[in-house]
């Protein structure tokens, strides 16, 4: 399987899981990762898609691969099913809400003076769903790049996601860290692959951690044979 004759789907940016008319659930993630990615992704290969939450229209400006807009992780992961074939390389850069409110009231909510208590509800986990679906249609030509913000027990808790979301790669970066993270222009990354590789990036821009981590499922397909 060679990267320039697959289709790469890269995902990017938040979602948002509204409660109300005019309120939501979301995070802080900026999309910068997922557009670096992109921008890496389409150098490769011209059939690539950009599946992204709410971010600055401003940074897809003028790209020249499909941008897919999304809101919450609902329509992702349909999205992400949607555009799923074989041969594909999925890059998972998104940052969706892992929760979302339970009732969505058709109407804007008024103040009172007690406090606001909201009920949530989990979200699908896109990645899992995408290792169920690789395993019971037997898809093989698929390669799965996840990545992991954490603050605390960093590799450990990316090494678990690597196994419980069945990823071929996964991309760890320390949010607490200066230079890491959301909504910088900078990244440090430390990827772990599913033979047991470690490969720490020191901290550079978003567009070069991208071109690595291309270079890196570049390497990750050829071992496939
Ligand atoms: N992810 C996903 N579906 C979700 C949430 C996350 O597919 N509902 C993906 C992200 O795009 C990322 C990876 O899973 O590639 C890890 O995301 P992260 O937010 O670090 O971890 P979670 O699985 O959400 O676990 P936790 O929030 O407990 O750390």
């Amino acid at each position: 399987m060679l990267l320039t004759q697959s289709k790469i789907i890269v995902t990017g940016g938040p979602t948002r899981e509204w409660f109300d008319p005019i309120r939501y659930i979301s995070n802080a993630s900026s999309g910068k990762m997922g557009v670096a990615l992109a921008d890496e992704a389409y150098k490769k290969s011209r059939d690539t898609v950009f599946i992204h939450g709410p971010i600055n229209e401003y940074y897809i400006m003028d790209r020249p691969y499909r941008c897919v807009p999304v809101e919450s992780t609902a329509d992702l992961l349909a999205a992400v099913l949607a555009e799923l074939s074989e041969p594909c390389v999925l890059i998972m850069a998104a940052a969706p809400a892992d929760y979302t409110p339970v009732a969505r009231s058709g109407e804007k909510i008024k103040k009172s003076d007690g406090d606001l208590v909201i009920t949530m509800k989990r979200t699908p986990d896109i990645l899992k769903n995408v290792a169920e679906i690789r395993k019971s249609r037997g898809l093989v030509d698929i390669f799965v790049a996840g990545f992991a913000a954490e603050t605390i027990n960093t590799e450990e808790y990316a090494v678990k996601k690597l196994k419980s979301k069945s990823l071929d790669m996964i991309c760890l970066n320390d949010v607490s860290v200066e230079g890491a993270g959301f909504n910088t222009d900078t990244n440090i990354m430390t990827i772990f692959t599913a033979a047991g590789e470690r490969i720490e990036l020191p901290m550079q821009s978003k567009n070069l951690v991208a071109e690595n981590i291309l270079r890196q499922i570049e390497i990750g397909l050829s071992q496939r044979g």
